[in-house]
């Protein structure tokens, strides 16, 4: 067992993040390669892949200017994946095997948002939106998982949601599609830890990026999830990827099927009475 923080370094392992251009996806790949690993982020748009490689060299070369200078290959690279496509996420794991011989850490972070009546949610929305979530997620853990099977070791983390928990309203396809994502997690991670895999998922709270800052910033919708939620605010794409760097470091070698919310306390609230006038610290 490794010592001290090096329990945590994810030096020499190479990392895929799809949705990693963006958002929680993003803030991850930066961890990562800040803990020592190299990442590959892919999303659809190759302009916020390339802003979101650049982003991270340069924020691996300002905290660590030497091992820049000492290494032979970049920190980070980007690709153009839809895992929508089971080509292109072939595509994807080849390039990452082309540019670092290797792929130990699989996060399945690319993800879309629909908010609907579900009287008025078609079946066909509510395939596009599973397709991508669910057996997007499914494609590039096949892809990546044969690769991990060979190398009798890997990490896989996926990104669940509170919505895997608890209904949030008018999100029914969300909501299944990040339900299924808790089985996918709990499937994989029986079946594949005989070849060395540990799949483990997160389940972040509400974290204002381009999937729901319509939604929750400066509406009423926002104002009640902050009232029900212990921390009394939303929170950072940087707070959820510190779990992202544990489940995929050596301090987290025994931890394999589980699903680590972080989400400021909102699960636990139950009534969310946290900041009713009889509970607040002056009342008593
Ligand atoms: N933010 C939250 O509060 C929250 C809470 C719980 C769970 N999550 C989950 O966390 C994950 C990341 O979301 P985020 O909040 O970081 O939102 P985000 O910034 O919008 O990131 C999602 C990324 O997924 C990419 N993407 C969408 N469809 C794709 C596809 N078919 N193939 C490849 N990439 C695709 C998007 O880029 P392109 O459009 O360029 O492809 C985008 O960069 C999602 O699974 C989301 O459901 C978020």
């Amino acid at each position: 067992m490794a010592s001290g923080t090096s329990m945590f370094s994810l030096s020499g392992k190479v990392a895929l993040i799809t949705g990693g251009a963006s958002g929680i996806g993003l803030a991850i790949a930066e961890a990562m390669a800040r803990c020592g690993a190299k990442v590959m982020v892919g999303s659809r748009t190759i302009e916020k892949v390339e802003g979101a490689v650049k982003q991270i060299r340069r924020a691996v070369e300002a905290e660590q200017p030497q091992r820049i200078a000492d290494d032979t290959e970049p920190v980070a690279a980007g690709i153009s994946i839809d895992v929508a496509s089971d080509s292109s996420v072939e595509h994807a794991v080849e390039k990452v095997i082309d540019n670092f011989g290797r792929l130990d850490i699989l996060v399945n972070s690319a993800g879309m948002m629909l908010k609907k009546p579900t009287f008025e949610l078609a079946a066909e929305e509510f395939n596009n939106l599973y397709n991508t979530h669910v057996t997007g997620s499914l494609r590039c853990c096949q892809a990546a998982g044969h690769l991990m099977r060979e190398q009798h070791a890997g990490v896989i983390i996926n990104l669940a949601s509170i919505s895997s928990f608890v209904d949030l309203v008018e999100v029914a396809s969300y909501a299944s599609a990040k339900s299924a994502i808790l089985g996918l997690t709990r499937s994989l991670a029986n079946e594949w830890a005989k070849y060395g895999i540990r799949t483990n998922a997160i389940a972040p709270g509400f974290v204002p990026t381009d999937i729901n800052r319509k939604m929750i910033e400066g509406t009423d919708r926002g104002r009640r999830i902050l009232e029900h939620t212990p921390m009394a605010r939303f929170g950072k794409a940087e707070e959820i990827a510190g779990a992202a760097v544990y489940l995929a470091s050596s301090a987290a070698s025994f931890v394999n099927g589980h699903t680590l919310v972080i989400d400021g306390g909102y699960l636990a609230s139950g009534i969310g009475d946290s900041f009713a006038p009889w509970a607040q610290p002056d009342s008593e």
